[in-house]
């Protein structure tokens, strides 16, 4: 099974079948409504901006090439967020999900922290009321078969395609359940939290005997590559990039080189903080990501309050 003729869109106003929704009208910015809303900071608006762009094409280029769409968020939130010593409220990536043009025909959200997996539950209820929507409260690694089970079963009469995003605060996310979900047909939009703590952290990784590192990239072989590595310039953070990236490979994901992810910076000391990567079994997924790369870094395209 291919993406087919779906995925012939060049541009984001190029011969694209479907309705997209313009740049412009892409509008995330909301009123306090009193439920949980925790702190984000300025960064957390390029995260928001990219995946919008890919929700978008995502869920309108695959509309009439598959019978169901399910969109999966693994660190779901709450819907809202407030950035950092602003009033500015942000709606999350669920809630962006649910607003694009053309909808997923499925959602799933899990969310580990049960406050804010009711804001959520709320919120959700007064934005898309007849969504199809499954909660799931708990850790995402712990639930991943109540999870997998949430998921349509795909037949040769209904072709069901997911897009899951992988968004931990930190590279606290387990191969394993990524592996899980990928017997499937499923893309990933990963968030690659390498930059945090891993960077921070590297000899305690490294010489250590902590499994954080190992359990995000599903094996412990990446130590002797790193230690195998002579160059004096090497670095941690791309180095674990492109691990993942490998990793991916061993679920036939294509590969993605570090220019294929896209680097985010924090605003304030433009530290690397984490780079954005699409796993995809199909070429062709990477034409939309493509097109997220280059219009999803012109900010002045974008209405945020
Ligand atoms: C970076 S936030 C992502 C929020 C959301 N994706 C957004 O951008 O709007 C990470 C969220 O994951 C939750 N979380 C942490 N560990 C988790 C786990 N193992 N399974 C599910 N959720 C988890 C946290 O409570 C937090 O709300």
């Amino acid at each position: 099974m291919d993406y087919g003729q779906a995925m012939s869109c060049q541009g984001w106003h190029g011969d694209i079948q479907c309705q997209i929704m313009a740049p412009e009208e892409v509008q995330i910015g909301v009123e306090e409504d009193g439920l949980a809303c925790p702190e984000i900071r300025r960064w957390a608006e390029t995260k928001y901006r990219l995946i919008s762009l890919y929700d978008e094409l995502f869920a309108s280029g695959m509309k009439y090439k598959w019978n169901q769409r399910v969109y999966i968020d693994l660190y779901a939130g709450s819907g809202y967020g407030r950035l950092k010593g602003t009033d500015t409220i942000l709606i999350g990536s669920p809630l962006i999900a649910l607003k694009v043009g053309n909808p997923f025909d499925k959602y799933i959200f899990c969310e580990d922290d049960e406050k804010l997996l009711e804001a959520l539950r709320v919120r959700v209820k007064r934005i898309a009321p007849h969504a199809d929507v499954t909660f799931i409260s708990g850790s995402c690694d712990d639930n991943i078969a109540q999870i997998c089970a949430a998921i349509p079963r795909a037949s040769a009469t209904n072709k069901v395609l997911s897009l899951c995003l992988v968004d931990p605060f930190d590279f606290g996310l387990k191969f394993e359940t990524i592996r899980r979900l990928s017997s499937s047909f499923i893309d990933f939009l990963v968030l690659l939290a390498v930059g945090m703590d891993a960077n921070r952290n590297q000899d305690h990784y490294v010489d250590g005997n902590n499994q954080k590192i190992d359990e995000a990239l599903g094996n412990s072989e990446w130590r002797q590559r790193w230690k195998g590595d002579t160059r004096t310039n090497k670095s941690f953070m791309p180095f674990l990039a492109a691990e993942f990236s490998r990793s991916m490979q061993t679920l036939n994901y294509l590969e993605q080189h570090l220019d294929q992810m896209k680097m985010v910076r924090s605003d304030e000391k433009n530290l690397r903080l984490y780079y954005l990567a699409l796993f995809s079994r199909h070429q062709t997924a990477y034409k939309f990501w493509d097109d997220v790369l280059k219009y999803g870094t012109d900010q002045s395209r974008f209405v945020w309050e």
